[in-house]
């Protein structure tokens, strides 16, 4: 039984006497989704093997052979040949078992001054940083089909609404603008997080640190952090960044169910501003006439479980002692989730808003339902000598009488409107036109089409 059971749990079975029952075994392994590690892994058991050489803890022969070993490790797993095993609980122990299969003691030697503790918290941290740029990556190319619409829509008139009511009018290039604004705030926020996750925990060991005489600041240049965590407690325990990382996620989740939510508005045939590529919807199988926004309305639903795994991963942490407990190996799940949901996500909808159909007209159209230039108008007043509060009156009984007779303002004759106050002059027609109403906002953050154009410009040089 003994040497049975000892077989089974290379790593750390010498003082048990009985195995784990086949519930616990499963339970408590966690290879089956942390083998999505195994490259990181690999990389800092090299770094860290190059380490212990380097300061003589482990011959140069040994460091051959631990490298020629992980090294066809990493081709096996790549090729989809390494066998993975639940006996040997995680990604850690069977890459060790293997490479001990493969090259012998020097296999064993590899976890010198070296603990899981710290290993896995080196391995999530190049994860996260790794995630981190592949994110970057898909924000920029959506991003960059925003940008392209925008380009193409800086002229097209739509109604910019607050309380979904109708407000005033923008364009649509402005209104695309606005959520390349909201992308660009996250990645500067990922890469804030970045900059946290890219210290080497690899040296805490256990939790105490280690009596060899290792060289942590050569292993974290080997794999480009830019420092050493401070504290073996922390480094170990900390999940901070994997937190962090998940919030990322969930607030860029949070400007994508923004835009997916106005999309569904758009494409209802009662609003009809825009149409989406047949290959991005689906249809009913009871109603002929359907054609639903399935890839928004998935997104919107997908921001929840993102929001669940930021909450499960808080939740996961604000309990624990110091240091390492094994609650920690449940950030993985979340992890691995959170950035699966959000980099298919971003890389769908760059592909969907770059095929957008824009319907100018219904846009347009829509800018003058609803009095989107009374604003204009009383800033007319306002321009010609009559105090705001006044003018707002005076506009807001044109818009009555607009009502009434079911008029929009520049349907009014000018007699009509000079009713309301004698100021009002034949130049005001110009004023009540959308076109006149966006191309006046032409300021920094306005709305003018020239405005647009400008902000287009400046987030194209910035990425390039
Ligand atoms: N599978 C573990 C995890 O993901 C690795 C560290 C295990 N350490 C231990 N002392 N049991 O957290």
């Amino acid at each position: 039984m003994t040497e049975q059971f000892s077989k089974k749990n290379q790593g750390w079975s010498g003082r048990f006497s009985e195995p784990v029952s086949a519930l616990v075994q499963r339970y408590t392994g966690s290879v089956f989704f942390d083998q999505r590690l195994a490259l990181f892994d690999i990389e800092g058991s090299l770094a860290h093997a190059e380490m212990l050489a380097h300061v003589g803890l482990i011959s140069a022969k040994d460091l051959q052979g631990i490298q020629g070993g992980l090294n066809q490790i990493r081709q096996e797993i790549e090729s989809g040949q390494f066998q993975w095993s639940l006996d040997l609980e995680d990604v850690h122990l069977n890459i060790e078992k293997r490479l001990t299969d493969l090259i012998g003691d020097a296999g064993k030697r590899l976890h010198t001054a070296r603990s899981r503790n710290d290993q896995v918290a080196t391995d999530i941290r190049l994860w996260v940083r790794h995630t981190i740029d592949e994110i970057h990556q898909a924000l920029t190319a959506l991003k960059t089909a925003l940008l392209d619409q925008a380009e193409r829509h800086a002229d097209t008139i739509m109604p910019g609404f607050t309380h979904l009511q109708v407000a005033q009018p923008v364009t649509l290039g402005h209104h695309l603008l606005a959520y390349v604004e909201m992308l660009s705030r996250d990645e500067s926020r990922l890469a804030d997080c970045r900059a946290r996750a890219n210290v080497l925990p690899l040296g805490a060991a256990a939790l105490a640190g280690t009596s060899y005489p290792i060289d942590r600041e050569r292993v974290a240049r080997t794999l480009g952090f830019d420092g050493v965590c401070q504290n073996s407690l922390d480094a170990v325990s900390d999940r901070d960044f994997a937190i962090e990382f998940t919030a990322c996620c969930a607030l860029i989740m949070t400007h994508i169910s923004r835009l997916s939510e106005e999309l569904i508005l758009w494409m209802t045939p009662r609003i009809g501003f825009i149409d989406l590529a047949d290959r991005f919807c689906t249809g009913s199988s009871i109603m002929p006439q359907k054609k639903n926004p399935d890839v928004p309305e998935l997104a919107r639903g997908k921001s929840g479980r993102v929001y669940g795994h930021l909450m499960a991963l808080l939740t996961l942490m604000k309990g624990q002692p110091l240091a390492y407990n094994k609650d920690n190996q449940e950030d993985k799940e979340p992890l691995f989730d959170a950035a699966d949901t959000v980099l298919d996500t971003l890389r769908v909808f760059a592909e969907m808003m770059a095929g957008i159909q824009v319907k100018d007209q219904a846009m347009r159209s829509a800018a003058f339902e609803g009095y989107s230039t009374a604003t204009d108008l009383a800033d007319y007043l306002v321009k010609k000598g009559l105090p705001f509060r006044d003018a707002h009156e005076a506009v807001a009984l044109a818009v009555k009488a607009g009502i009434a007779q079911q008029k929009d303002l520049s349907e009014l004759s000018l007699e009509a409107l000079q009713a309301f106050s004698p100021l009002i002059g034949p130049d005001v027609h110009e004023v009540l036109k959308v076109e006149g109403s966006v191309a006046a906002r032409d300021h920094v953050g306005g709305t003018a089409p020239s405005q647009v154009r400008a902000q287009i410009r400046r987030h194209r040089a910035k990425r390039d």
